[in-house]
C-alpha cells in the first residue's frame, strides 16, 4: 500500500511600518491605549505547515533564526495551538512540522512575530480545513498579540484599543521606503516602560489620555500628498528607542541629510523607516546608508500590500 502523502500548506504576512503611532497613558492591564496608522510592506515572512507525529515542531531559518523561541513562546506555534483548539483538533494525536522562513528581523519594530503568527493562523485553518473565518481568526489574532490582526488584515489601517481594533484607512498610490535594520533587538515592553519614566519626569505626564491620530496625515493618505506624508509622520515611542539605542539617531540623521523625505522610527524600533519619491530614490537612500555604516542593513520596500494569504 502507498503511504498517503504528507500534507503541506504555505501562508506568507508582511511586516509593517507605523505612519503615527500616539500612545496614551499605561492602563491596569499593562498595555497602553494607543491610536496608529499601520501601514504593511512587501517583506514577508513565509510558514510551512505539514502534518506529522503528534505535537507541534518548529524549524526557523533566515534573518534572526538562532534568537526566536521554538517553544510555546514562538507565536506561530501559539497560533497553531489556538487553531487547533478553536477546530476541536487534538494535538496528541495529530500533529504538525512549522517551518518558518524569516526575512523580517527579529524584535526590530516591524511586527515580524506578529506576521508569523499571521501566516501560521491562516494556514493552520487551510490544513484542518477548519473554515473559522476572517471574524474567528481575527479573534484569536487580536489574543495573540497586538499586531498580530493588522498582520492578517494588511493595507493602511487605523489601529486603536491596544492595537487590536482596525479602520481601514483609504490612501492613494504606493510608498517607496528604505527600511534601515539596527544592529541589535528591542524588547517592546521595554520600550514602553521607558516612555512612561520619560513622560512621569515631566511636569504634565500621562499622554493624551484618548490618543488620536493626527487628521494632516490622514488627509495626505487619501490625497496621496508625499510632502505633507512626509510632515505628518510620527512616533511617540521614538524619544524612547533612541534613549535605549542612542545610535538610531545618527541614522536618522544620516537618512536625512541622504535625502529621504521624513525618518521616522518603525514602532518601538530599532529600524528606521525612510520615505523616499520613488524607486530609485529609495534605492539611492540605502545604499548610502549602507556605506555610511549607521545600520547592519538597508532594503527598499513599498506598501501598501495585502495582509496574509496562502501561497500553496
Ligand atoms: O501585544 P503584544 O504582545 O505585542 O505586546 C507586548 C508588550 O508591549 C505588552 O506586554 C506591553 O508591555 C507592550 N504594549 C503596550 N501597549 C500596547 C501594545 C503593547 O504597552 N498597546
Amino acid at each position: 500500500m502507498t503511504p498517503l502523502a504528507t500534507r503541506t500548506v504555505t501562508a506568507r504576512a508582511p511586516a509593517k511600518v507605523n505612519l503615527a503611532l500616539v500612545v496614551g497613558p499605561l492602563r491596569p492591564d499593562g498595555f497602553h491605549d494607543l491610536a496608529t496608522v499601520f501601514h504593511a510592506v512587501d517583506l514577508y515572512e513565509q510558514v510551512n505547515l505539514s502534518e506529522g507525529p503528534p505535537g507541534i515542531r518548529v524549524v526557523v531559518h533566515g534573518e534572526g533564526a538562532e534568537i526566536v523561541p521554538t517553544g510555546p513562546g514562538n507565536l506561530a506555534v501559539a497560533a497553531v495551538a489556538a487553531v487547533a483548539a478553536r477546530a476541536g483538533v487534538d494535538l496528541r494525536r495529530r500533529g504538525v512540522d512549522v517551518v518558518i522562513a524569516k526575512r523580517v528581523p527579529v524584535a526590530a519594530g516591524l511586527a515580524g512575530g506578529s506576521a508569523d503568527a499571521a501566516a501560521a493562523l491562516l494556514a493552520a485553518d487551510r490544513l484542518w480545513r477548519a473554515r473559522l473565518g476572517r471574524t474567528q481568526l481575527a479573534a484569536l489574532a487580536a489574543n495573540l498579540g497586538s499586531d498580530v490582526p493588522f498582520s492578517l488584515h494588511g493595507g493602511t489601517a487605523l489601529g486603536t484599543g491596544r492595537g487590536e481594533v482596525l479602520t481601514p484607512l483609504p490612501s492613494t498610490g504606493s510608498l517607496h521606503w528604505v527600511l534601515a535594520f539596527g544592529s541589535g533587538q528591542l524588547a517592546t515592553p521595554r520600550v514602553f516602560a521607558e516612555l512612561d519614566r520619560m513622560r512621569a519626569r515631566l511636569p504634565d505626564p500621562g499622554g493624551q489620555s484618548r490618543p488620536g491620530v493626527p487628521s494632516p496625515l490622514l488627509a495626505a493618505l487619501r490625497s496621496g500628498d508625499l510632502t505633507a506624508l512626509a510632515a505628518a509622520l510620527s512616533n511617540d515611542l521614538e524619544p524612547a528607542a533612541i534613549a535605549l539605542a542612542p545610535l538610531l539617531h545618527r541614522c536618522l540623521d544620516r537618512g536625512r541629510a541622504a535625502g529621504a523625505m521624513a525618518a521616522v522610527v518603525s514602532g518601538s524600533g530599532p529600524t528606521c523607516a525612510f520615505l523616499a519619491r520613488d524607486e530609485a530614490h529609495a534605492a539611492g537612500v540605502a545604499v548610502e546608508l549602507t556605506d555610511q555604516g549607521v545600520c547592519r542593513a538597508a532594503v527598499t520596500v513599498t506598501g501598501p500590500v495585502a495582509g496574509a494569504a496562502m501561497t500553496g
